[in-house]
């Protein structure tokens, strides 16, 4: 058996998986816990299937983590950090969970990502997510109603479409944190994973891994992705010491979008098994996350242990520390708006090549 023991009761509620799929044999299984994506079976160019998000096969390690990576979990309130874990709205200054040294990472120590879920699988291959966040909650104001759709479609995109309203005004930035390997998970790391990222910019960091507030061109510096490279070429620059590697913002340009109006924000291509993922957001930015702070001590769903740059994240959002940085696209949400975020992750072959990017 491939998971085991993922139902159990939290706090009075159920957990348990679900399974969504398509008609192409895609399979996506999620927990309700953390809305966690344990598992997702896309097929290689030889229609070979394997599980390419890194996760467990046990809820228990999810809900006790040595450290948290967040393997496959939505994020919120607000992904990413914010400076000092403090901000003011409406002329109140909210202080927030510390639990990054002195800042507040991915919507605090209860975030998003460690909360049970209300579940409605409404078919075969849509799900959907609901959650309660209360006022105050890791110190956030305003009761915030979160509703979070999964579709498997048969394009073979897992395509999420967020939406939350709140009866206060609130900051909110949701994001998916799946760690993507296209050779399968447990199969080394992503080093030579060739990607391209539609962004002429990105949000430089200071020490603190927060944003300095400058918009800086990717031109000659290891951020250019415009033409794909392989994630290992400049990984080990000077520049991205700081930060072990890959773990920042980029400014998407608008440029190209899909169908549905998506910008296109990144594609990722692995050479032998031909995978390829393309990823279209309605959001401003991308965080492209090299897995650095992975170290060999947790367990994945074969027996392979999720080594230092296994998988790689590509986290559509807005800006990081955009609630203390009046020049980046605003993260309020007003009480009567509705927030709406869309992301569609594609998965394809260079076997029809013709039909992607
Ligand atoms: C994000 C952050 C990283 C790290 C990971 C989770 O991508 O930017 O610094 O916190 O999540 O380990």
């Amino acid at each position: 058996m491939r998971f085991i023991d993922f139902e159990k009761e939290i706090e009075g509620k159920p957990t348990g998986l679900f399974v969504l799929s398509n008609n192409n044999g895609l399979e996506a299984v999620f927990t309700n816990f953390g809305q966690r994506l344990v598992s997702l079976l896309v097929p290689d160019k030889n229609g070979v299937f394997d599980d390419i998000v890194l996760g467990h096969s046990t809820l228990e390690e999810y809900l006790y983590p040595e450290s948290e990576h967040y393997f496959g979990a939505i994020i919120g309130r607000y992904a990413n950090r914010i400076a000092n874990g403090t901000f003011v709205l409406d002329g109140k200054e909210y202080a927030l969970v510390k639990n990054n040294g002195e800042n507040h990472l991915h919507g605090g120590v209860k975030g998003f990502h460690t909360v049970v879920w209300e579940t409605n699988q409404i078919s075969a291959n849509k799900i959907e997510f609901a959650y309660v966040s209360e006022h105050l909650e890791e110190g956030y104001p305003g009761n915030l109603k979160v509703k979070v759709a999964y579709i498997l479609t048969e394009d073979n995109e897992l395509k999420i479409i967020y939406e939350a309203v709140t009866d206060q005004n609130t900051v909110v930035n949701l994001t998916h944190h799946s760690y993507f390997n296209l050779k399968g998970e447990g199969k080394g790391d992503i080093g030579d994973h060739i990607i391209k990222i539609n962004a002429d910019y990105f949000t430089p960091l200071n020490k603190n891994m927060i944003p300095t507030g400058e918009i800086v061109s990717v031109i000659n510096t290891s951020m250019d992705f415009t033409i794909p490279k392989s994630i290992e070429k400049h990984i080990d620059n000077k520049e991205l010491l700081p930060t072990k590697g890959y773990d920042h913002n980029f400014i998407l340009n608008k440029n190209q979008t899909n169908t549905e109006g998506l910008i296109f924000a990144a594609k990722v291509e692995e050479a032998i098994t031909g995978r390829i993922l393309e990823v279209y957001t309605s959001e401003p930015g991308m965080q492209l996350y090299s897995g650095n702070f992975l170290n060999n001590k947790t367990k994945g769903k074969n027996i392979e242990n999720h080594l230092f740059r296994g998988g790689l994240c590509l986290e559509t959002q807005h800006f990081p520390d955009s609630p203390n940085q009046k020049e980046f696209p605003c993260v309020i949400l007003k009480q009567g708006e509705i927030y709406r975020s869309s992301t569609v992750y594609r998965f394809g072959t260079s076997k029809e090549k013709a039909n992607l990017i």
